[in-house]
């Protein structure tokens, strides 16, 4: 060979041999972005595996609002800021195997879809027990953000001018049990059996006037009745706490005590009744109406977070332990949601929500008591509001 082109070969390899080192280099950073090779994994299989991990996230949730609500039933711009606050406040961390956003998006995705462990493996691409493991994490982020996703209790405003809730100054919002179905072992079937025959745990949830949730006590048998979870909540050190002067509508299985304000018992009460075209007739009457119209939120809450959350609607495969934190992380995320302001097509699909009559036979097993002094502020309540009363058609 000549000796200018052995020269030329040679220069031609150092390059060849540099670009290589930038390029590893450069690809070494990418991989440090995704955290870092797991020792398993050949270098090269790693990175592209990483890669294809990434495509199929961007696929699945940054392309368009509209499939990342339906694979993770909130829209882009709400699961960022999740993952944000998930990431500076509830401590998640990137590891050599997930950025933040892939975990979340996976914890997500499973509350939507209820799917199993291998449909989310071969959905991710992860194996069983790398997403048992992260889905925890997850879990137990979101369940520090409490404080701050959970809404602080506001009174009704003397001046109100909100055509449900003005009547009811003072009042913080309304409260109810509602059922969720979950698998526990055979021995413990009798006492999560609720009265419908269904294995269920009876959570209680408060929520404010404007849908988001206050207080959320998950974890009490199907069996127990509304009144003794309600008990419950208020006993614990850190439970419901319901200031003087202020109240929380509830329905007519629970005690009308202080604190707790619950329609006139035999009376016309519920929602369809009205809708049906029913005048009022008598004070009772109209106070049950408009009673019902501002409960009915709790409602709408519960049936806006079922239908969003598909793993609340079917019996869960993990334990116990984990439905009633995963219950509440829910409830916390209903929340977020509801905060960020956006349209949430849950809430069109709910605008005629009403769930059934309420369950009048199930009273507490420890009455709260009930005051002279509650009964007459209910009294009066129910005067003001039929003094005000227009019939339809005389206005
Ligand atoms: C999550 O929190 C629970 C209860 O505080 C704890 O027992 C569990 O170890 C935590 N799990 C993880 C994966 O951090």
């Amino acid at each position: 060979m000549e000796p200018h082109l052995r020269e030329m070969v040679g220069m031609l390899a150092g390059c060849i041999t540099l670009l290589l080192a930038v390029r590893t280099l450069v690809l070494s950073m990418i991989v440090a972005v995704g955290g870092g090779r797991p020792r398993h994994l050949p270098d090269r299989t790693f990175r592209l595996d990483f890669h294809a991990k990434r495509a199929n996230l961007r696929a699945m949730i940054y392309s368009s609002d509209a499939t990342c609500f339906n694979q993770i039933r909130m829209y882009r711009a709400t699961f960022d800021k999740l993952c944000h606050m998930l990431d500076t406040i509830g401590g998640l961390r990137p590891t050599k195997h997930m950025l933040v956003d892939e975990q979340v998006a996976m914890f997500l995705h499973i509350l939507s879809h209820h799917v199993k462990n291998r449909v989310i493996q071969f959905e991710f691409g992860r194996s069983g027990e790398t997403i048992s493991r992260y889905f925890k994490l997850v879990l137990n982020a979101t369940i520090r953000l409490q404080s701050l996703l959970l809404k602080k209790a506001e009174p009704i405003p003397e001046d109100s001018n909100d055509v449900r809730w003005k009547w009811f100054k003072g009042c913080l919002g309304a409260l109810d049990g509602t059922h969720i179905r979950v698998q526990v072992l055979a021995q413990h079937k009798g006492r999560y059996r609720n009265r419908k025959g269904e294995i269920t745990t009876n959570v209680l949830g408060v929520c404010s006037p404007d849908g988001e949730f206050i207080f959320v006590l998950p974890g009490w048998e199907g069996s127990a009745a509304d009144g003794r979870v309600l008990r419950d909540a208020i006993r614990r050190p850190f439970g419901l706490r319901v200031p003087l002067g202020n109240y929380y509508l509830v329905d007519a299985g629970y005690t009308n005590c202080q604190g707790f304000l619950a329609p006139y018992r035999g009376q016309r009460y519920h929602l369809n009744d009205w809708r049906q075209g029913h005048q009022p007739q008598t004070l009772h009457e109209c106070f049950n109406m408009r009673h019902s119209a501002a409960r009915n939120v709790i409602e709408r809450c519960f049936g806006i977070l079922k239908s969003r959350w598909a793993i609340l609607r079917s019996p869960s495969f993990y334990p116990v332990r984990l439905q009633n934190r995963y219950i509440v992380a829910c409830c916390l995320l209903h929340n977020l949601i509801r905060r960020e302001g956006v349209q949430d097509p849950l809430d069109e699909q709910l605008d005629s929500f009403d769930t059934g009559p309420p369950t009048i036979e199930n009273t507490p097993l420890v009455p709260m008591e009930t005051s002279e002094v509650w009964s007459n502020y209910r009294e009066q309540i129910a005067n003001e509001m039929f003094a005000a009363f227009v019939p339809l058609g005389h206005n």
